[in-house]
């Protein structure tokens, strides 16, 4: 399944041998049992805290950034009023950073980046911001864009320098791309809102948008690197600006007069008349790129899975195979119910809230465990192997988020399902907060004190996003 799996599966094959194998011991020991007196058979002490249980008190999110009140950094008899300087609209954002949950403690590191606090870049026609590895370093393995073009405007015929990737979701609006492939071979394609794109390393390209919708169109950007920048890509007004014009008249075996009005610094953004929705790339001696190769995937004609509390879709190499390093996935959950707690075994998760307001806990072992709220526009992540953390739906309309993943394929490993197990390394058994249906009762019961009912009610099949808790 993963690269990452048969290590941590043969680690936990040995710890489940080792747990046999002390069990099994008394058994094979040559003691004769009439020998033994009945206190010597009661031999471990029946089933005590060794530790206090978890506390039960209420943890849920304190307030939203529509409720009318102050703020404060208490909850319950914790915590005290603020005597100093305050900003309040971003405390009334961030509930659980201002008062956490008592289950939260120590520091995972910064687990949010709204667009809102990264500079634009505004330019006629459009603008872009991006959030990378400066403004949130724990998240290594990807960097996003947020860009903005108006109808009929182009984000101009560049490449990405280094090895990244682009994968890109439509996120209002009608855009169309060109691509020019290693080979030769042209791609044009006009998308719609929820669309995807990926362009691999080096692969030259346009993005322009429509005038579908009137105003243009809006996007998301995510690159496959944490230290991408959006202001270091090559484009090919700024290498024409850069070569000295005797040069292009040779190169291009023409008179120099022919670059007269070429421009004198990159253009970047810039506003154009609207492509024709049934424009066709130009004819290439080397051909069209076969559908199999395709730049671009209909993603927002995938039906959405429904499941108790939301829906899923999901694309990635298996649908859409160009896309060999971004896999994502498309995830509703409706007021009151959650995505389950689950983490992914071998990549950071970098995420995107479209709607809604949701809050997601990251624990990340040696209980360290924070609760970072979000809502359209802002950033989640979590990091690979460390990091159980679920979705909870804190407001009172649906929570639309993307899940993208550094991977050909999506994989994720809920609580509840049977590949957990391979896992149970990584995840600290101990402070897990639930526990899994496929693992002996026995051995959970021993861990989580939890009773037979609720044990026998773990589900084996995963949810993905579940249903309000049921009332008690
Ligand atoms: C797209 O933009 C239009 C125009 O501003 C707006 O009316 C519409 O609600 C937007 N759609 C989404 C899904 O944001
Ligand atoms: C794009 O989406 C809009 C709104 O869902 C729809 O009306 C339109 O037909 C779509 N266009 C294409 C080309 O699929
Ligand atoms: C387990 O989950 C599946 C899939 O969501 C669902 O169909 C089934 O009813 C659940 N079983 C129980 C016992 O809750």
């Amino acid at each position: 399944m993963s690269s990452g799996l048969p290590l941590s599966l043969a680690i936990f094959v040995s710890l489940l041998a080792v747990v046999h194998s002390v069990c099994a011991a008394p058994l094979g020991s040559a003691i004769p049992l009439s020998s033994l007196s009945p206190s010597s058979l009661a031999s471990a002490a029946p089933v005590s805290a060794t530790v206090a249980p978890a506390s039960d008190d209420p943890n849920g999110i304190l307030w939203t950034e529509t409720s009318d009140v102050m703020p404060e950094p208490m909850r319950g008899t914790l915590g005290s009023n603020v005597l100093g300087p305050q900003n309040v609209p971003i405390d009334l954002q961030n509930a659980d950073l201002l008062a956490p949950p008592t289950t939260d403690s120590g520091n995972v590191g910064n687990s949010k980046w709204p667009f809102s606090l990264s500079p634009n870049r505004l330019q006629t026609g459009g603008w872009a911001r991006q959030q990378n590895i400066n403004v949130m370093p724990i998240a290594t393995q990807m960097a996003g864009v947020d860009m903005r073009l108006e109808a009929g405007a182009i984000r101009e015929l560049h490449w990405h320098s280094t090895a990244e990737a682009r994968w890109a979701y439509i996120l209002n609006g009608s855009v169309q791309i060109t691509v020019l492939s290693t080979n030769g071979q042209n791609y044009l394609a006009t998308l719609n809102q929820s669309d995807v794109w990926y362009f691999p390393p080096g692969v030259p390209h346009s993005i322009q948008a429509t005038a579908d919708l009137p105003e243009g169109a809006e996007f998301l950007l995510v690159f496959d690197s944490g230290d991408f920048s959006e202001d270091s890509t090559f484009l090919l007004t700024d290498w024409l600006a850069h070569v000295p014009k005797e040069v292009l008249a040779k190169n291009f075996q023409t008179d120099i007069s022919a670059f007269d009005e070429i421009p004198g610094k990159e253009l970047y953004i810039f506003p154009s008349d609207p492509p024709a929705d049934n424009a066709v790339a130009v004819p290439s001696p080397q051909g069209t790129v076969p559908a199999s190769e395709a730049f671009s995937f209909e993603f927002s004609k995938v039906p959405r899975t429904p499941l108790a509390g939301g829906s899923v879709r999901i694309v990635d190499s298996t649908t859409f195979p160009i896309a060999q390093t971004i896999a994502a996935a498309e995830v509703t959950v409706e007021p009151g119910a959650m995505r389950e707690l689950h983490w992914h075994p071998t990549q950071d998760e970098w995420s995107f809230y479209i709607e809604g307001t949701g809050r997601m806990t990251v624990f990340a072992g040696s209980s360290q465990a924070n609760t970072f709220n979000y809502g359209p526009g802002d950033i989640g992540h979590s990091n690979a192997r460390t990091s159980g953390h679920y979705v909870e739906n804190t407001g009172t309309t649906p929570l639309r988020f993307l899940e993208i993943f550094k991977s050909n394929r999506f994989q994720d490993i809920s609580l509840q399902q049977v590949s957990t197990v391979a896992n149970i390394v990584h995840m600290r058994l101990t402070h897990a907060l639930q526990w899994l249906a496929l693992t002996p009762p026995a051995l959970v019961k021993a861990h989580l004190n939890l009773d037979d009912q609720t044990i026998a009610n773990l589900n084996k099949t995963k949810n993905t996003v579940i249903g309000p808790s049921k009332a008690s």
